[in-house]
């Protein structure tokens, strides 16, 4: 199975499969507890139906949109997602490229495996930083410094991972980050050779955004549960997602919101923007699926704060049917990561870059 043998997010998703290491496609596969929340996450767009109307004259279509003050060729956006190095050594230099060569905003972690700096220097593409508030209080200063510094286009806090989900396939597998040859994977490693040589002979893994104050997660190997039941702050409130809006004192957005409630908090706080998430069903299983719950949240709030449904979409009709529903804009991080190859050089047809 070849890039090129693939036409949907699934048969990504499926090649994905073949060409990671079982624990490293299971960390992205994968979700928390019986993985019911991310089921339906897809799901729910199927309870839909669209209803179009013809002979609307579309010779001229254009898919541009503005988003977070900031145009994009698509009202999608490439949420951001953890540790990319590990699913491809280019990592979030080839997202961001990709981002930029298709004029689509996109984002980073905090657990980026490049630094903050780097990617702002690779591209012009409309970007965010996702934060995470950790208990160290002067990590989350350099980090939103050094975003202002870079002149990201906005902030992302991320509001729904105060713990970590219970990921049993990552209980199974043993993922850590860094990750690490565990006897039950070797197996996978030794028969996924260009994922592992690439791993060990290219540059080492980093989280450079977060290596200048912990060394969990670089030199430390750690789960991400660990990760974040040790080094996140279980304080953290609406006086600290306010303090952070003020602090970072540019386009700011909650990522993780679930319930019409916090949407209208989100409004009184002053974001620019909410993410409708259950982080990919990672956290909370039986979490509501951000489609499920879109419309409840635009009666609340639409045309206050730009409403961006996160999570479960695959297909271009899921766009359209949240659009429809009211959202400004869709994103989702599992249907870039499956690529887990950089798109080929302007101008080859080779199915696969290297
Ligand atoms: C995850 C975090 C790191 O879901 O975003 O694994």
């Amino acid at each position: 199975m070849r890039l090129s043998d693939c036409h949907n997010v699934e048969d990504l998703r499926q090649l994905a499969r073949r060409r990671l290491p079982w624990p490293v496609f299971d960390y992205i596969d994968g979700a928390a507890d019986d993985e019911a929340t991310k089921a339906r996450n897809t799901a729910a767009f199927d309870d839909v139906d669209l209803v179009p109307n013809v002979l609307a004259g579309v010779a001229q279509i254009d898919t541009g949109c503005t988003i977070m003050g900031r145009h994009s060729a698509l009202p999608l956006i490439l949420s951001p997602t953890a540790l990319q190095r590990v699913f491809h050594w280019q990592g979030e230099r080839a997202v961001a490229r990709a981002a930029e060569r298709f004029g689509l905003w996109f984002g980073i972690s905090s657990l980026a495996t490049v630094s903050i700096e780097e990617i702002a220097a690779l591209v012009s593409a409309p970007k965010m930083f996702q934060l995470y508030v950790h208990k160290d209080a002067g990590l989350n200063a350099s980090m939103i410094a050094r975003c202002k510094a870079a002149e990201f286009d906005a902030l992302a806090l991320t509001v729904d991972t105060i713990v970590s989900g219970k990921r049993e396939r990552c209980q199974r597998s043993g993922f850590t980050t860094p990750p690490r040859f565990t006897p039950s994977a070797v197996w996978s490693y030794a028969t996924r050779p260009r994922w592992t040589l690439d791993y060990v002979l290219r540059e080492k893994f980093r989280l450079p955004n977060l290596d200048t104050h912990v060394s969990e997660g670089t030199g430390k190997a750690v789960s991400i549960a660990e990760y974040f039941n040790t080094m996140l702050d279980t304080a953290m409130d609406w006086d600290t997602a306010a303090r952070i809006r003020q602090d970072w004192g540019g386009t700011f957005c909650l990522k993780g919101v679930m319930s019409a409630a916090d949407a209208r908090r989100a409004v009184e706080i002053g974001a620019d923007a909410i993410m409708v998430s259950n982080h990919g069903g990672r956290q909370l299983d039986g979490s509501r699926a951000p489609f499920d719950q879109l419309a409840e949240i635009v009666d609340a709030v639409g045309g206050e704060i730009e409403i961006i449904c996160d999570g479960g979409i695959r297909r271009g009709t899921h766009v359209l049917k949240a659009l429809a529903t009211g959202a400004s804009a869709a994103s989702g991080g599992r249907l870039y990561l499956y690529i887990s190859t950089p798109l080929p050089p302007r101008g080859s047809r080779g199915s696969s870059a290297r």
